[in-house]
């Protein structure tokens, strides 16, 4: 292995720690003052925006890239490349991501009792999840900077996506992952794109203490989300979402927290959005997370934001099994900016509401899923009303994990668990497949029998 740069040029972006405000290296993680994480700056914008050019001079730029054939133009990340860190349109390991679709979702909104409810689906992205957007931005930085390895802790989805940038961009990758604890789905991805993968026998906070290890001790470049090349990535999927919209703002943006670099890269953008001058007004964003993975819920409502309190983590939403999230205070700061909250729902909440999104036609993973049974109570709450706008991130697709998909409507997903009671109401949501013979009756019978 080869030492890489260890400084390089970046053009206006630096990198500047949220908490002591000092700047840092660009290759650097956390503030050596205070360990605090870093964010992505760009001094340059107060002499009249990025480049010079205004907000609508960018929308008309952005918007004329989408019809390009140029790989960094057909890329809905680097489209937006002049709120990124400088790299060489050369220098780029794009598969195309970005651009997804936002879909409405009537039926959902319709028994919530909401009217405008949309779906802007990250699990269109080239290798299924939502990681896609930033890892385009870090690996190209990896290489970039020198780097001959790459290396993740994941429940999954950054380690199917790091592995496929990694192998287009002609760099070796290193995953860990907790052993029996992602989806076969997400594990194929790693080993199809040929990263070099552990699964060690411990859980995903676990994977990440031995990594940040290794990292001191190897010339290898760390691209989980403590990365601030990822959430700059991470953040395009606001711009897009708001030009999709016409840049009229959402009331309200609702995520699945996990490590929280998701809501902290969405919040990220819509704070230079409202400075820029693209929205006038910034929606709330808020935060939902599997009951038995609430750090931040619990951080929240005990410590009222002061400290983090670390859970031992345990859902079926295997990609948020998370218990010691590395970005919560930029979450944190996120939902008190934009006034959104947090919430926490159950197992079988879960499952439910990733049956009705998948009976929109449309589909997602568990760990998205979060996001319609979180709404529902926020809605029951009052804290968002009939009449808003309301944006759910649904952040990995759903062949991510089948096996959950299957056992649920086979009606085994919770048996011999403690949540096997409350799973009985789930019944009419269930479609098993049905056996028969081979016979034309038997199938027009089925047919009748069906019929609405
Ligand atoms: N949804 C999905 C499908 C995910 O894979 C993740 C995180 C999240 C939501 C949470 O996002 O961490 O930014 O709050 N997955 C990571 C992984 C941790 O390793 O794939 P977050």
């Amino acid at each position: 292995m080869t030492e890489p740069a260890t400084r390089t040029e970046t053009g206006v972006s630096q990198l500047r720690c949220i908490g002591c405000g000092r700047t840092a290296l660009p290759d650097r993680f956390r503030c050596e003052h205070c360990r605090d994480l870093l964010e992505i700056v760009y001094p340059g914008w107060e002499d009249g925006g990025p480049q010079g050019l205004s907000s609508s001079a960018l929308e008309k730029l952005w918007r004329q890239r989408a019809a390009s054939f140029d790989p960094a133009d057909r890329s809905g990340v680097w489209r937006f490349r002049e709120v990124l860190p400088e790299i060489a349109p050369g220098e780029i390991i794009t598969i195309r991501e970005g651009n997804t679709p936002v879909y409405e979702l009537p039926r959902c909104a319709k028994s919530i009792g909401i009217k405008h409810l949309v779906a802007k689906h990250q699990g269109m992205n080239p290798t299924g999840s939502f990681k896609d957007t930033g890892m385009t931005v870090a690996a190209s930085f990896a290489r970039h900077a020198g780097y001959k390895w790459v290396a993740c802790a994941s429940t999954g989805n950054t380690s199917a996506s790091m592995a496929a940038y990694a192998a287009r961009g002609g760099l070796h990758s290193l995953v860990l992952i907790p052993d029996g604890k992602i989806s076969w789905g997400k594990l194929s991805q790693s080993l199809d794109y040929g990263a070099l993968t552990c699964q060690l026998k411990t859980d995903f906070d676990g994977c990440v203490r031995v990594l940040n290890e290794i990292v001191e001790r190897m010339p290898v470049y760390l691209l989980n989300s403590v990365n601030p090349y990822r959430v700059e990535g991470q953040k395009t999927v606001a711009y897009e979402l708001l030009e999709q919209m016409s840049w009229q703002a959402p009331d309200h943006i609702i995520v699945p927290g996990g490590n929280l670099a998701n809501s902290s890269a969405i919040g990220k953008a819509l704070r230079e959005m409202k400075q820029l001058g693209f929205i006038s007004r910034i929606p709330k964003v808020s935060v939902i997370q599997a009951e038995g993975a609430n750090p931040l819920v619990r951080t929240i409502r005990e410590t009222g934001g002061e400290k983090l309190i670390p859970v031992h983590a345990d859902t079926m939403a295997t990609a948020i099994r998370i218990g010691n999230p590395a970005s919560w205070k930029k979450a944190l700061r996120v939902i008190r900016e934009t006034g959104g909250t947090v919430e926490q729902v159950s197992e079988v909440e879960i499952a439910s509401a990733k049956a009705e999104i998948g009976a929109e036609g449309v589909g997602c993973e568990p760990a998205s899923a979060v996001t319609l049974a979180g709404l529902k109570k926020l809605v029951e709450q009052g804290f968002v009303e009939p009449n808003e706008r309301v944006v759910l991130v649904l952040t990995g697709h759903a062949l991510k994990d089948a096996d959950f998909t299957l056992r649920f409507h086979r009606g085994d997903l919770f048996e011999g668990t403690p949540h096997a009671a409350e799973a009985v109401g789930l019944k009419s949501q269930q479609r098993s497949p049905v056996v028969l013979e081979p016979k034309v009756d038997a199938v027009i019978d089925l047919l009748r029998s069906a019929e609405p």
